[in-house]
């Protein structure tokens, strides 16, 4: 691993560590904080029922939850104390599975002190925490082709090696299979003194994407189908922030991409005959779902 993306891991390490272990535990500004009516009802209900140091310890900024997932395996990137994990245990059920994957000791100390009391309450135990980097699964034991869906809340953005990230999605998700993730994107390329600020980083404004640098990267990998299900505003509500980012806006938004079969990472095609898909989701056209702009295809 290179020295700046060590630095980078170290940094965004130390930030959550603190923000974690510290008593009140809230991010700096409202960046990355999730606009509660985004939620869908299933999963807001869900949530209610989950343990309130998991709910203080939330740094989602979105719900990147897809339905219909009943008896998938789903990977968590960036899992955190393990609320949208738990989350989705519920609605995988007990033929389901879930993994989260975090480099974070601390918050993976506070995921996995409930594990037990939400298997007793959800009456299976479906759940797997795994300490990781998202730019290298195979390290963290995730196989090729392993996984229905991939989910990720507001983590990709504090990734300093984002084509690993997403080459990595494609490895482990089977032909067929479903990325859906909630990031903070920027409406230009942000600039090396803002992406390399530790507080900047650390609220998920320093590393974030722009749609032309994300598109670029979806492009290369041969991603090619692609949708914004949600987009909406995310205000910073902190001056010494605002002043440090200046004009750059940032938007949260909710992407559901679909690893087409027959195609290897990279988009090269992969020698092997498309399998079937993967899961059962009703068959989702590029930008024909939902309420949100699109950059597909
Ligand atoms: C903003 S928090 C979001 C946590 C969780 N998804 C949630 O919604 O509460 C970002 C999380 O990503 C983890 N993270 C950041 N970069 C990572 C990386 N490169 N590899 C693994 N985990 C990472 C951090 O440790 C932290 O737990």
């Amino acid at each position: 691993m290179d020295d700046r993306i060590q630095q980078i891991h170290e940094s965004v390490k130390d930030y959550y560590s603190r923000l974690t272990t510290q008593k009140d535990g809230e991010l700096a500004s409202a960046a990355c904080s999730c606009a509660s009516g985004s939620i869908p009802d299933p999963v807001r209900k869900i949530v209610s029922e989950l343990p309130e140091e998991i709910l203080t310890r939330y740094y989602g900024c979105g719900s990147p939850i897809p339905d219909k997932i009943e008896g998938c395996t789903v990977l968590d990137l960036g899992c955190g104390t393990g609320r949208d994990v738990y989350v989705v245990s519920k609605l995988v059920g007990e033929n389901g599975r879930v993994i989260g994957v975090d480099m974070n000791d601390d918050q993976l100390a506070v995921a996995e002190k409930y594990k037990d009391e939400m298997a007793r309450k959800w009456g299976f135990s479906n759940v797997e925490f795994r300490k990781g980097f998202i730019e290298d699964l195979a390290s963290a034991g995730i196989g090729d082709a392993s996984v229905d869906v991939v989910i990720s809340n507001c983590v990709i953005n504090l990734s300093p090696d984002k084509e690993s990230v997403f080459s990595e999605i494609r490895r482990v998700l089977k032909d067929g299979g479903i990325l859906y993730f909630s990031d903070i994107f920027a409406d230009r390329k942000v600039p090396e003194e803002i992406s390399t600020h530790p507080l900047l980083l650390g609220e998920c404004l320093g590393g974030s994407m722009s749609h032309d640098e994300f598109r670029e990267i979806m492009k290369r990998q041969g991603w090619r189908l692609y949708a914004v299900v949600s987009s909406h505003d995310s205000p910073i509500n902190n001056e010494e922030i605002e002043k440090l980012v200046g004009d750059i806006r940032y938007t949260s938004e909710t992407i559901r991409a679909v690893k087409s079969p027959g195609r290897g990472a990279h988009g090269a095609p992969s020698g092997q005959p498309a399998r079937p898909i993967a899961v059962p989701y009703p068959q989702q056209s590029c930008c024909s779902s939902g309420s949100g702009s699109c950059n597909c295809c």
